[in-house]
């Protein structure tokens, strides 16, 4: 899964999204400007908000249990 592409545009995959979130960017817009994600055509936009939201869970989630 961290290879699918989420934007064709500027080619930014999930797991690309997933580590910037990892290391502490968890704002959807600082993603934007670091990766150029969804900023070119509407076409990945709610996909890529989708993923986002759930790998945003998934880090606080794994953080929590592992505090
Ligand atoms: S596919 Fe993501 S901006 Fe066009």
């Amino acid at each position: 899964m961290d290879n699918t592409i989420l934007c064709e545009c500027h080619n930014v995959a999930v797991g690309d999204v997933k580590r910037l979130i990892e290391n502490g960017i968890v704002d959807f817009g600082e993603i934007q400007i670091i990766t150029s994600l969804a900023t070119s055509c509407p076409s990945c936009r709610e996909q890529s908000l989708k993923v986002f939201n759930e790998l945003l869970r998934d880090v606080v989630h794994v953080t929590k249990v592992n505090i």
